[in-house]
């Protein structure tokens, strides 16, 4: 299997199936089992908006209607076997598909989706909250929907009506499990995130874990503490929690489920404190079994009863039907329930209403983030610097002025798959509200160290609260900053725990490129036998130098870059021994990267597949 199939079957068929109409079947693979506990959970995190699952690839088209039918298969079997199985989300449940970003007001169906799983802890990540409007529905829709499983342990709203600052959610959440009456105490955390919109306030961990509640919440006597939050696994942030935590409870098992970086990954912070990430996009379901925690709670029965035997174990699995039966031993008949294929329905409805499918024109090859070497010609960022760029960084008025239009390469968040374009498609490349903003007649003596700058980071970033990392898609932050030259595969020149996305053609016959995670579990979390893929680093920033005389270099030139980088922009202009501040920045372009996107697409590959 070199591409992914588009088996397009019929509407009828398909809803028996459940998952999404136009879906591409899954594809068998070799299997690993899901180990199972005393306490077993499921954890996504990052989705993102893919609740469709990948319409344009089969090992991850299963969709959230599948996935509640696996959760309650799953659940089912759980309580057959009398353990316990918890259902945790991590965040960033918004913003990167059609489904949530093709609607006016955003997300007029996926609150309504999200809410139909049965998630026990439910936490924000830093998407929810770069828009006012998104927060607002946060607070509004999303909390209710989970009520008590919603935590925001560092999380504040500002009441619109009121002007008061109140806590997002419950700080913390204490429950008994229903099988095993095992006690856990539930936090949940967003990292220290300074990029809100102004109705939040998001406060440091490290201080968060100073406050009087929490420091009497690790002080309770419980079996297992639950930290899930939108955290990655080796920050700073989970670094501080497990140590305040343990301060008071040397033994007491820690289970952490973090996201963020859109890696599978799994920590081990000491033999009862483990970690887990599962992922991004709904391509990842991740599984954690913990065996052995049994007794702590019931004293006088089992008194000082050593937990030597504790064991901790994960998997992550790719999101697709065949792994689901595979994983529940059911079938296509068996396996969906009514729950789970009404909300398959409710998914295809709004993909419709929202005209998700309708085609822009058609994209002659695949084009890649992190797959291809930039710069090249398989690259998204060589694309759109030589091509979209040049053609769509044009105001009226200012045609003929030479300029630099620079864009972070984290503006764009996936790959384009050779054949329909579609609107959906607009959304999953670049779902951000972002817009071309620019600085007149900056002197190109300056303007020309920008982008080594931006990609370079270092001194001119290090006072300012901006790391240079955010430029670049986030799968890249785990990648070590040292390692520049593109190697294949992944796993030869990565951290443990860097991870390559999709597939690729170039690989054993016999296995699916996919994920082949290695993470201090060893190399044998994923569930399905993949071979590797490669992963190339690209830079924060791409830059097009449009209008420029043919001969010599222009005196000055306008500055235009995307309105996300402005703080790094001016940052580095201040170092260049320019002094502009946000008063000299004006809107270059009224329209949208994604609307810019969706012109040029329509301009130039108008052709119907
Ligand atoms: C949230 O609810 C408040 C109070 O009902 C309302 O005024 C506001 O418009 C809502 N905001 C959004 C974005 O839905
Ligand atoms: C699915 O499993 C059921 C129960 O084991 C069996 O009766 C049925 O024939 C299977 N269906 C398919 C399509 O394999
Ligand atoms: C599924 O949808 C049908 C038709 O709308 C409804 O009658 C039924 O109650 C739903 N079932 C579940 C479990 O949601
Ligand atoms: C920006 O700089 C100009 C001088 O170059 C100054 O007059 C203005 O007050 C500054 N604005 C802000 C918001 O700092």
């Amino acid at each position: 299997m070199t591409k992914p199939l588009l088996i397009c079957a019929s509407l009828l068929l398909a809803m028996a199936l459940a998952e999404q109409p136009s879906a591409p079947n899954p594809v068998a693979a070799s299997m690993r089992d899901l180990p199972w506990g005393d306490l077993n959970f499921i954890q996504t995190t990052d989705s993102h908006g893919w609740h469709a699952g990948h319409l344009q690839e089969a090992q991850y088209s299963a969709d959230w209607g599948d996935y509640i039918s696996f959760a309650e298969q799953m659940r089912a079997k759980a309580d057959e076997k009398g353990v316990d199985l918890l259902l945790v989300d991590c965040g960033d449940r918004i913003e990167g598909n059609g489904l949530y970003d093709g609607s006016d007001p955003k997300g007029e169906y996926t609150y309504d989706i999200v809410r139909e799983q049965a998630i026990d802890v439910i936490t924000t990540g830093n998407h929810e909250l770069y828009q006012e409007d998104a927060a607002a529905r946060e607070y509004n829709l999303t909390v209710p929907n989970f009520k008590d499983k919603y935590i925001a342990s560092n999380l504040d709203y500002i009441n619109p009506k009121t002007g008061k600052q109140i806590a997002m959610a419950q700080r913390y959440r204490k429950f008994t499990t229903k099988n095993q009456g095992l006690r856990v105490l539930a936090f949940g955390f967003l990292f220290d995130f300074t990029g809100n919109a102004k109705n939040t306030v998001v406060q440091p961990v490290e201080k968060t874990i100073q406050e009087k509640w929490f420091q009497e919440a690790i002080r309770e006597d419980v079996d297992l503490f639950l930290v899930a939050g939108h955290v990655t696994l080796h920050g700073p942030e989970y670094k501080a929690i497990y140590k305040a935590i343990r301060s008071q409870n040397w033994d007491t098992p820690i289970q952490f489920f973090g996201g963020h970086s859109h890696i599978r990954d799994f920590a081990k912070y000491d033999s009862k404190a483990y970690a887990l990430q599962s992922g991004r996009y709904m391509e990842t379901i991740g599984w954690m079994s913990i065996d052995g925690i049994k007794g702590k709670g019931k004293k006088d029965e089992k008194e000082v009863e050593p937990r030597a035997s504790m064991s901790f174990k994960r998997r992550y699995i790719d999101t697709n039907l065949f792994g689901y039966h595979y994983h529940t031993g059911l079938n296509e008949t068996t396996f969906p329930t009514e729950h789970g294929k009404n909300v398959s329905t409710m998914i295809h409805k709004a993909r419709k209403a929202l005209k998700l499918d309708h085609s822009f024109g058609c994209a002659p090859k695949d084009l890649w983030l992190n797959r291809a070497p930039y710069p090249g010609t398989d690259s998204v960022f060589t694309w759109l610097e030589n091509d979209v760029i040049p053609a769509v960084a044009v105001n009226k008025d200012r045609k003929d002025t030479p300029r630099l239009a620079i864009t972070n390469t984290g503006a764009m968040r996936f790959d384009i798959f050779k054949g329909a374009f579609t609107k959906d498609t607009t959304y999953i490349i670049s779902p951000f509200v972002s817009k071309f903003v620019y600085i007149q007649d900056v002197p190109y003596t300056s303007a020309k160290k920008l982008l080594p700058l931006l990609n370079s980071g270092g001194p001119v970033f290090a006072s300012a609260d901006i790391p240079v990392s955010h430029l670049a898609p986030p799968e890249q932050m785990s990648i070590r900053s040292d390692i520049i030259t593109p190697v294949s595969p992944a796993d030869t020149y990565a951290p443990p725990n860097a991870q390559a996305p999709l597939m690729s053609s170039t690989s054993k016959p016999d296995l699916v490129p996919g994920y082949t995670t290695k993470d201090d579990g060893g190399d044998d979390g994923d569930d399905t036998l993949h071979s590797p893929i490669s992963f190339y680093r690209v830079p924060n920033c791409i830059q097009s130098a449009i209008s420029f005389p043919t001969e010599g270099e222009p005196e000055t030139v306008d500055l235009v870059f995307v309105d996300f980088i402005q703080p790094w922009v001016l940052a580095a202009l201040q170092f260049t021994g320019q002094s502009y501040n946000a008063s000299d920045v004006g809107v270059y372009m009224e329209e949208t990267l994604t609307e810019l996107l969706a012109g040029w697409i329509k301009a130039n590959w108008k052709k119907d597949c």
